[in-house]
């Protein structure tokens, strides 16, 4: 089985990044190839509204034309068998590395014909994990039912993971950070975050279950 993860987190060794590693590593033990992109190490574009995805006999029909850092990337979520999207929240969305790769992995799928078919298999099971300072989950509720509901239309059945009360600091005494009680943060961390991080591992595990019953259909 080949399993991707996106970090879609500037930081490559903070929440995010942690909760999609922990998710590999447990792919990585039931045998699966896992491979984890930083999107910041990247250099790519959202959709430059070009069109070659939907231009009758173009060459890339279906595809982002597109020849950036991103166009590897994107052929592999669509080879993969299940692939994770990691975002921090930033200003209650995804981070703008996220927004880019979403524009270019779902526009070319999109047919403007009346009968609204798409153009990938739908095979690719995809989860989207969000991680973020607030600790109230439904606050971005919306957001994360037009992800899962576009990614679900486009690329395959899509569950979500979210990560609450993050720490954004390791040491909150050298910013100013005064709305925060440090002290209860680093207690989450300590103590919650890892209970999180093994969640995510069996959520994930449930995400390759469910490519194996798709495959066994
Ligand atoms: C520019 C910026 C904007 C943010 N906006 C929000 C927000 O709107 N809501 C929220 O809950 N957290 C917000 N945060 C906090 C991050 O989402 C949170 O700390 C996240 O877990 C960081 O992920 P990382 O540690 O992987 O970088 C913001 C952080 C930054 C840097």
């Amino acid at each position: 089985m080949k399993v991707l993860a996106i970090n879609g987190s500037p930081r490559k060794e903070w929440n995010t990044v942690e909760i999609l590693s922990a998710a590999l590593e447990k792919a990585r033990q039931q045998g699966a190839e896992a491979e984890l992109i930083h999107l910041d190490s990247l250099k790519f574009t959202g959709c430059k509204s070009c069109f070659a995805c939907k231009r009758i006999g173009s060459a890339s029909f279906g595809r982002c034309a597109l020849q950036d850092d991103l166009k590897a990337v994107l052929d592999s979520i669509l080879s993969a068998d299940v692939a994770l999207f990691g975002t921090p929240i930033y200003f209650s969305d995804v981070t703008a590395g996220i927004r880019a790769l979403f524009e270019r992995l779902w526009f070319p799928s999109l047919n403007y014909n009346k009968e609204r078919t798409v153009n990938y298999p739908r095979n690719v099971v995809c989860g989207l994990v969000y991680t973020m300072n607030v600790a109230d989950p439904k606050l971005y509720e919306s957001l994360y039912q037009q992800h899962t509901s576009i990614m679900e239309l486009l690329v395959g059945p899509t569950e979500r993971f979210i990560v609450t009360d993050t720490m954004q600091f390791d040491d909150y005494s050298k910013y100013l950070s005064t709305m925060f009680d440090a002290a209860q943060k680093k207690r989450r961390h300590e103590e919650i975050f890892p209970q999180q991080k093994a969640e995510a591992a069996e959520w994930f595990s449930g995400l390759m279950e469910k490519k194996r019953k798709m495959e066994e259909d």
